[in-house]
């Protein structure tokens, strides 16, 4: 019988960590942009901010796609056994939540974009294709929406990161490790 794996695999490890990275960095360029910058008093500074936030925050869409792929197509580690039905019910709400704003935060910064009559770039290099035209209305809907997802994505984030903390250094169990250790 194939031996369980202990370990995720190592593209999903760097899917993972390369991931993390963006997402930490667009979201912080997206905080001190719209809430230090302003164009009355930073001009094109605050369009350059932007920008840089755009272009590498649509990344994470075709990231997320070969991720998710890659997900259901190969094996992951079970939880420890130590943890309650609960807890185990709880990470995987939570991981399945994250996924969503993965998805919903490029998909929301987009149409957002779009709706103020602007472009969707990725990496300096190409234009996403317009889904919509300026919209006032549909802007009005997904400008807070992009906002309050983020809020509540950078508060997932915070409680992932204090999970596995508390896993590795409190349970002292395996479930850091499989995302950054590979089987000897
Ligand atoms: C994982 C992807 C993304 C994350 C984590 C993210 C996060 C954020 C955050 C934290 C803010 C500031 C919210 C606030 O004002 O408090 C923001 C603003 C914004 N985001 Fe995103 N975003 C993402 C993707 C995108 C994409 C793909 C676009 C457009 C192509 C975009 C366009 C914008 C724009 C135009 C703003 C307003 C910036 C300003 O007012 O200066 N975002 N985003």
């Amino acid at each position: 019988m194939k031996k369980p794996t202990e370990h995720y695999t190592r593209t999903a490890q760097y899917l993972h960590w390369i991931m993390a990275l963006i997402f930490i960095f667009v979201w912080l360029l997206g905080f001190y942009s719209g809430n230090f910058l302003s164009y009355e008093v930073n001009g094109s500074f605050k369009g350059d901010i932007t920008s840089l936030h755009k272009n590498i925050a649509t990344l994470i869409i075709f990231l997320v796609v070969i991720r998710i792929f890659w997900r259901y197509t190969n094996p992951i580690p079970t939880l420890p056994s130590t943890m309650s039905p609960m807890m185990k019910k709880m990470a995987h709400v939570g991981h399945l939540a994250l996924y969503f704003m993965l998805l919903a935060l490029p998909i929301t910064g987009c149409l957002f974009s779009w709706s103020a009559g602007y472009p969707a770039p990725v990496l300096y290099l190409f234009n996403i294709p317009a889904l919509i035209d300026k919209n006032p209305e549909i802007l009005a809907v997904v400008k807070p929406l992009h906002i309050w997802l983020s809020w509540a994505a950078g508060l997932l984030i915070v409680g992932h990161f204090i999970a596995a903390l508390k896993h590795h250094f409190i349970d002292k169990d395996n479930v850091l490790n499989s995302m950054t250790k590979q089987p000897k």
